[in-house]
This record gives structure tokens, sequence and C-alpha cells, in this order.
């Protein structure tokens, strides 16, 4: 298992390019089961889940040729409309198959996902919705079986809360429903729009992606991706990790190729730290940090607010402000995990429920420490770069899930951060 050795106390200097979205590519990547035509889709980042998706999708009767970045997925026929256990215990995001089998082969089986390191994190909403869609479902041996023999009709679905794969496996699905169907509470994130976009080039109909209502009129069948392709909007997530890298360092840095809306929440709390940050350009976010920084309290929240996936992140870089901040998790009921393996470092941090307690600034000394999550492990390379001495972070295979080459990309900015087996 490999493990990054981490020399602390280096500002970073420099340009960090953004990849493609892996929470993006993973629903573009399972669209393809909607379609007997070729996709074609560039910019999807090279992670662990991205091979995994694809490892699912070639079992259920994909042809996939990869070069570099982009992905051509080709799928004349379902052969297996399966996700087995082994796969989605391993990325849940696998259950995003499930609205697109459905719609195209009437018949799904895909595994319960089961626990999780940052919440229980059912699907039931997915499920909820399909049943509204008319499909019939079953859950035995630790399967859920979809049936939609005659096809899917429209409905009109209300989330009792708003889930990211939840809008976007019934957004799948109701391309190919008859009639109208419209989702009410549905997530805005800009990996829901940036799933619309490719879906409208395929040929659904759809409106409002973006809002909390979006409305699908059902089509007989989609076709590929036109000429040209689909294009993988920016990693928020690692855009948002790279800027908190800058900051927590004392650094000087542009993150390029990104998006700056999509971090704008990100990016307001740390101009209220004390943090300097302008955009250069459209895809541009340049940092510029003295090291010295406020507390400032943060609550998660769907998109536009504050996101889930750096809230591990942004802890770090609490652990170096001077005062006491408050950190509320709302999302997920158990993503917390990063509190004690910063603490082994030197933060002090109490946790109480779904809020963290921070009191900075901590000098943080380099200790062995444990990756819990793919977000968590990005935190712990965080408080690493900016600890004194050298820090071990062990299980980076979850940290390979989401972020693209992590290491290589920090030492060009300076970064001390060497891969060991
Ligand atoms: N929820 C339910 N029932 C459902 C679906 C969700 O109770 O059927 C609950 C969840 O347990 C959670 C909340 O609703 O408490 C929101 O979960 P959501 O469904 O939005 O999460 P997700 O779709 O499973 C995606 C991202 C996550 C990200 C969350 C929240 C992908 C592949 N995953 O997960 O990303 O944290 O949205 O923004 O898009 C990551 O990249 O590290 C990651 C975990």
């Amino acid at each position: 298992m490999d493990k990054f050795v981490i020399r602390g106390g280096i500002p970073l200097h420099g340009t960090i390019e953004t990849s493609g979205s892996k929470n993006s590519a993973l629903p573009a990547l399972a669209a393809a089961l909607l379609t007997e035509e070729p996709m074609l889709l560039h910019r999807i980042p090279r992670v662990r889940d991205i091979k995994t998706m694809q490892r699912l999708l070639v079992d259920i009767g994909s042809k996939i040729e990869v070069k570099g970045d982009t992905v051509c997925l080709d799928t004349p026929r379902i052969v297996s409309p399966e996700a087995p256990y082994e796969l989605v215990k391993t990325m849940r995001a696998s259950s995003l198959v499930l609205g697109p089998l459905v719609a195209r082969a009437g018949r799904a089986r895909v595994s319960m996902p089961g626990g999780c390191a940052i919440g229980a994190r059912p699907i039931d909403f997915h499920l909820n919705g399909l049943e509204q869609l008319g499909a019939k479902i079953n859950q035995e041996h630790g399967y859920i079986e979809a049936q939609a023999a005659d096809g899917l009709r429209g409905a009109l679905i209300k989330f009792a809360r708003i889930t990211v794969t939840g809008t976007e496996d019934l957004l799948m699905a109701a391309t190919l429903a008859r009639g109208e169907t419209v989702l009410e509470n549905a997530a805005r994130e800009p990996e829901v729009v940036d799933l619309a976009e490719l879906l409208i080039k395929m040929g659904a109909k759809i409106d409002g992606a973006g809002t909390s209502t979006i409305r699908i009129q059902g089509v007989a069948k989609l076709h590929g991706t036109p000429k040209g392709g689909h294009t993988i909007i920016a990693d928020r997530i690692e855009a948002g990790t790279f800027l908190i890298a800058a900051a927590i360092t004392g650094g000087d840095v542009k993150v390029t190729h990104c998006v700056p809306e999509h971090v704008r929440a990100l990016i307001a709390k740390m101009q209220q730290a004390g943090v300097e940050i302008t955009e250069p350009d459209a895809s541009t976010v340049h940092i510029r940090s003295s090291g010295k920084l406020r507390a400032v309290d943060m609550t998660t929240e769907e998109y536009p607010g504050f996101a889930t996936d750096l809230q591990a992140q942004y802890m770090a870089l609490m652990t170096q402000a001077e005062g006491i901040s408050i950190i509320t998790e709302t999302i997920f009921e158990n993503r917390f995990m990063h509190a004690q393996e910063l603490a082994r470092m030197g933060a002090k941090i109490r946790l109480d429920g779904r809020q963290a307690i921070i009191a900075g600034k901590s000098d943080l000394t380099g200790a062995g420490v444990i990756a819990s999550d793919l977000r968590a492990s990005a935190s712990l390379v965080l408080a690493a770069l900016v600890a004194k001495g050298e820090t071990v972070i062990d299980r980076v295979y979850h940290i390979d899930r989401g972020y693209e080459k992590i290491e290589s990309k920090l030492s060009r900015a300076g970064a001390s951060v060497r891969r060991v087996e």
C-alpha cells in the first residue's frame, strides 16, 4: 500500500492546473448506457473511481477506449444489467447505473451500498423515484432489483432532501420515460448541470438544470455525443483543495483551468480569513497568503453553499488561523474522521455532534497518520504541507480515488511530497 512522505514548511509558488471533475465524469460515463451509439468524453480525470466505473461499464456491455483524458464508449447492447457488490462496496457512485439501466434495458440489479466512512448514505430517494417512474423494486440477498418491462413513465418526483447522485440517476432515467417528469427539490450542483448539458447534446429534452425544479420530456431514443464530444467541467473540489494548499503554506499560487464561480463560497471564507484572492481571467484564481489567518466559522450546505467535500480541507486551514472557529457539517452525519488525525499532528479540535470547534493557531508537527476517506486524506496532506518535519500518510489509495497525480501537482509548486510503496 502506498504512502506519502511529506516535508512541511515550504510556501507553495507557481501554477497548478485543475483536472476534469470526478463527480461530473462519473454520471457522464454512466450516461453511455442510455444509448446504443458511441459517446466521446474529454477531460475525464485519471483517478481510481473513474477506473472502477469503467470496469463496471465493461461488465455491463460497454466497449471503452481511453486515450489520455479522452474516453470513447460504445454500448450497442446491455449484456448484463448488474452492478456487483465487489465494485459497489469500493465506490457508492456505482448506483448511478441504476437509472440508465432500467430506462434502457427495463431491468437492473445493483448491490446495496452498505456502510460508508462518512455516514449512512442510503439510496432510498433513488429507489422511491424509480418506483414513481413505474419501476418495481425488490430487495433481497443484498441486491436491489428494479424492473420496468414496459418502460418508465414520467412522474412528479419531490425529493425529501437534496441528493446529488439521486438527482442525476433520476434525470438519466427520465430522459427515456414516456411523457413529462418533474424533479422538485433537485440538486443544483454544477455536476448536475454538466450532466444535463451532455444529455441535451444526446437528444434529451431537459429544462431547469441548475435550479430546484428540473423538467424532462421523455424521448424514445438518445443518440451518441455529437462530433467533438463533450468536455467535462473542472473539478471544483480539486481546485478548492489547491487554493487551501496555497493559503495554508503562506504561498502565491495561480490555480488555472477552473471555474471560479464554482468555488465562490470557499473564496468568500478565505477572504474573510485574510487571504488575498484575485481572478486574473475567467478560469484562474490567484491566491496570495502571508500565512496569517483569522478564524472564520463555516457551515456546509448544498450548492451554492460551502461544499461538504471541502470541509475536511477547510478544517486543516482553520488549525492555522488565530482564534476559535466552529465548523458545522450538515450533509453527512459522520464526516469528522480527519479531526482525530489532525489532533495527532497537534491540532486542537473538539467534536460536539455535528460541530467541530477548532482553537488556533496550532504549531503542527509531522506524524504518522492514516487516511480514512478521500477528502479526509486531502486534509491530512494540507496539514502536512505546513507541519514541522516529516509526515507519513498511510492508505493514500483513498486520495487516489479522486485526485489526479496530486503529489506531482503539489511538487511542481515547490512542495516536498514523495510517494513510497
Ligand atoms: N441521502 C439519503 N437518501 C438518498 C440519498 C441521499 O438519505 O437516497 C442523504 C445522504 O445520506 C446525505 C445527503 O442525503 O446525508 C446528501 O447525499 P447525496 O445523495 O447528495 O450524496 P451523494 O450523491 O451520494 C455526492 C458526491 C459526494 C458529495 C455529496 C454531497 C458524487 C459521486 N458524490 O454524493 O462526493 O459529498 O454528493 O455533495 O457525486 C467525494 O467526492 O468525496 C464525495 C463523497
